[in-house]
């Protein structure tokens, strides 16, 4: 209840004539903008609408590990690199601190990407197209992407997640026909692997073997410790390791062994049963690695 009651009968008083035109004026701009809302989202250059869908960390991790797998063709500074056919689905995932996988990708033919994070929230950005999302783990953003423009775009993530978030840099490369790709630096780069197993009954050969030991190096988590530079961090280093007559302590007592086939398979299935001396106080988790895993690693090292 107010202090003083309003006039009788106020509510019935006319409106002035240039109230009631302003009020036509905003009423028909609402009408106008919300139907521009509508159409601008067919007609205008934003964003396409992304169709979302549930997921879990876990379970999108599996399947981009296995899309890798499948059609991993090279390597890009320890990240892999795939060369989808058009029409097809992608997976990208997001992860502290980078994207992967590269895509090589054809001009003007549509990809269908499938986008998570495995961690935290990250920030999809493809530039210089200027394309933005937010990835957050647990969804899968389905998103339709045709390059119009052949080049590099580099995918850069623009949410703060984290120490390393400034290096979080991508990479998407349009090509127009093959030859462009040794300017990218990408003239060796192999058949996909899953290609090739899918032929029946014929055993990968040792180059291919390597080349997933190299993903399985990469994907599993090994690059974190071993490293394949020659230099040894926390964990022996992996170049020039196979062959090589290691001091180990097995049951308390120092022993030599040469590192092949069986020792590396040991080393990974049970690592606390020999250590390598100098670093018992680093002790290796269990990786979990299938034993056609193991022996795609055993060949990656054996090329260091
Ligand atoms: Cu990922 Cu910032």
């Amino acid at each position: 209840m107010s202090l003083l009651s309003p006039v009788e009968g106020w509510y019935y008083k006319k409106v002035a004539k240039d109230e009631k035109m302003w009020m036509i004026i905003a009423l028909v701009l609402c009408i106008v903008l919300f139907i521009w809302m509508i159409m601008w989202h067919v007609y205008g250059k934003q964003n396409p609408s992304s169709t979302t869908y549930r997921t879990s960390t876990t379970e999108f991790s599996r399947l981009t590990e296995a899309y890798i797998k499948q059609n991993m063709v090279g390597m890009d500074n320890g990240i892999p690199i795939v060369k989808p056919e058009p029409n097809t689905d992608i997976f990208l995932m997001a992860e502290m601190w980078r994207w992967s996988p590269v895509l090589i990708l054809q001009k003007d033919q549509s990809y269908k990407f499938h986008i998570s994070s495995k961690d935290l929230v990250h920030g999809l950005s493809i530039q210089p197209v200027n394309m933005n999302f937010q990835v957050y783990p647990g969804y899968d953003y389905l998103l339709e992407f045709k390059p119009t423009e052949s080049g590099e775009y580099k995918v850069i993530c623009n949410e703060f997640c984290g120490i390393g978030h400034h290096t979080m840099i991508g990479k998407i490369v349009v090509i127009e026909k093959e030859e462009e790709l040794k300017s990218y630096g990408f003239a060796d780069l192999k058949k996909p692997a899953g290609r090739s197993a899918t032929k029946k009954n014929e055993p990968l050969s040792e180059a291919e073997m390597a080349l997933m030991g190299e993903q399985v190096y990469t994907l599993k988590g090994c690059a974190a410790c071993h490293k394949t530079d020659g230099t040894s961090m926390i964990a022996p280093g992996w170049k020039g390791l196979y062959g090589k007559e290691e001091h180990v302590i097995a049951d308390g007592k120092k022993i030599t062994v040469r590192v092949d086939d069986d020792y590396i398979r040991e080393s990974i299935k049970n690592p606390s049963n020999k250590i390598t001396v100098g670093y018992e106080n680093t002790p290796m988790p269990v990786m979990g690695l299938t034993d056609e895993e193991i022996s795609q690693v055993i060949a990656y090292i054996k090329t260091l």
